[in-house]
């Protein structure tokens, strides 16, 4: 297992059911949890199956590199994970296979970009084409703060690391959905639809983050929904995938916006979401490994996975997150495992931006730094444990919202 957040934490302990699993680098609470971390890399370990967590190692073919190696690997090489690396690749691509999608234009230069932008009606879509951790997109109605969003993306002076083309979106409205589709470069497999809450206030205030909490299965989306969204996304992005002589071997995640008109696909990403990996996985039993293993050898015909019950994750962040999160804050509540000092059933912490200190306390080291995962066997249930345990863990100015998966868990009575 590659990476080193909550994700990876997620997919480690699932993995660890019915399998010996290393993690490369991990971090203190997946040693804690009693899995196995070390910092060599990734293509100097051996392994039967090597699963990729962070977005970034797949964008720079850390997938080829391996494969050249002849291991086996959840992750699809440079190739398709410029579905992710590029926006501006991204929607060229699905106009291309014929996926409903929003209205877009790409732009390098100021004028264009701004006279299109003139053209489109609120909220506007901002968008870097370049990774930027989730925090690279501006949805607003106000045309004065687009317009700012767009010279400051154009000139560098944000986000430059990923790039100074912009994406200008028509605004979509909505229910969004974060839905896994495995793949193994011919077949593909649907895991359970999740949600994932993207600001960092409550009622979806603020900017937008990494994600700061999220919950699953997402009951809105009827077995009819996610059929047509077989039929008009997945399968015509598998028909394009293979025209373009890309063998996908992974997660091609679809971050979907629902509405009564219809679905459309907002992005795709080529890995686990994070904190989405965190409620789905854990509804998949022991049942992680084997699925993994077929992907990575294209073994994912006739393959089968049956989620049971629902999980909600609870993100602890810290002061300042995302802008300019303040780390080293000692964590008050876990005990030498790093779960809760006083343990709760079905509630597991997953660490995300954790290190210890010379006493051996945890202390904060990241923007998102614990994921509260509570089981149940429906939301409300996931729901009332995920924020029981939340309750119990307390560092100075911890962030957290207060509203996942409230209105799942009311919809359900
Ligand atoms: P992305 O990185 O493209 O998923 O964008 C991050 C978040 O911005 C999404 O999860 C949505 O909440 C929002 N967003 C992106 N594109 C649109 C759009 N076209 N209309 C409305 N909201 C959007
Ligand atoms: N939860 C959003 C992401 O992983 O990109």
């Amino acid at each position: 297992m590659v990476g080193s957040g909550a994700r990876e934490h997620a997919l480690a302990w699932a993995l660890a059911k019915s399998a010996d699993v290393v993690v490369t680098p991990g971090n203190a609470g997946m040693t804690a949890h009693g899995l196995v971390c070390v910092s060599t890399p990734a293509s100097e370990l051996e392994s039967e199956l090597f699963v990729i967590g962070p977005d970034q190692f797949v964008v720079d073919g850390l997938a080829d590199e391996l494969r050249a190696q002849g291991k086996t690997v959840v992750g699809p090489g440079a190739d398709g994970a410029r579905l992710e690396g590029s926006k501006a690749f991204m929607k060229e691509f699905l106009t291309a296979a014929g996926v409903p999608t929003a209205a877009y234009g790409v732009f390098d230069d100021e004028e264009a970009a701004l006279a299109f932008l003139a053209t489109m009606t609120p909220p506007y879509v901002i968008k870097t084409d370049g990774l930027a951790a989730g925090k690279g997109v501006l949805v607003t109605h106000d045309l004065a703060a687009a317009t700012t969003d767009v010279r400051e993306k154009l000139s560098g002076a944000a986000f430059s690391g990923a790039g100074t083309t912009v994406v200008i979106e028509e605004g979509l409205e909505g229910e969004e959905c974060s839905l896994f589709v495995l793949c193994d470069g011919t077949d593909a497999l649907c895991l359970v639809p999740a949600q994932d809450f993207k600001r960092v206030g409550d009622n979806d205030q603020g900017p937008n983050t990494g994600g700061m909490g999220a919950y699953a299965p997402m009951m809105a989306m009827s077995s009819q929904r996610i059929d047509e969204i077989v039929r008009l996304i997945v399968t015509p992005t598998l028909s394009e995938l293979k025209r373009r002589g890309i063998d996908y071997r992974g997660v091609l995640y679809a971050g979907l916006m629902v509405s009564p008109a219809g679905v459309k696909l907002l992005e795709y990403n080529v890995r686990f979401g994070d904190p989405e990996a965190q409620v789905v996985v854990p509804l998949y039993g022991d049942g992680l490994y084997d699925l993994l293993l077929r992907v990575g050898e294209g073994r994912l015909a006739g393959a089968s996975a049956v989620p049971t019950g629902a999980a909600v994750t609870v993100i602890l962040a810290s002061a300042g997150y995302p802008q300019s999160p303040r780390t080293g804050e000692v964590i008050h509540g876990l005990g030498p495992d790093g779960q809760l000092a006083t343990p709760l059933e079905n509630v597991i912490i997953f660490h995300a931006g954790t290190t210890r200190n010379g006493e051996g306390q945890f202390v904060t080291s990241g923007g998102r730094v614990l994921a509260v995962t509570g089981l149940g066997a429906n939301v409300a249930e996931a729901r009332r444990r995920a924020y029981e345990g939340a309750s119990l863990v307390n560092f100075k100015g911890s962030v957290r919202r207060s509203d996942i998966a409230r209105l799942a868990s009311e919809g359900e009575k």
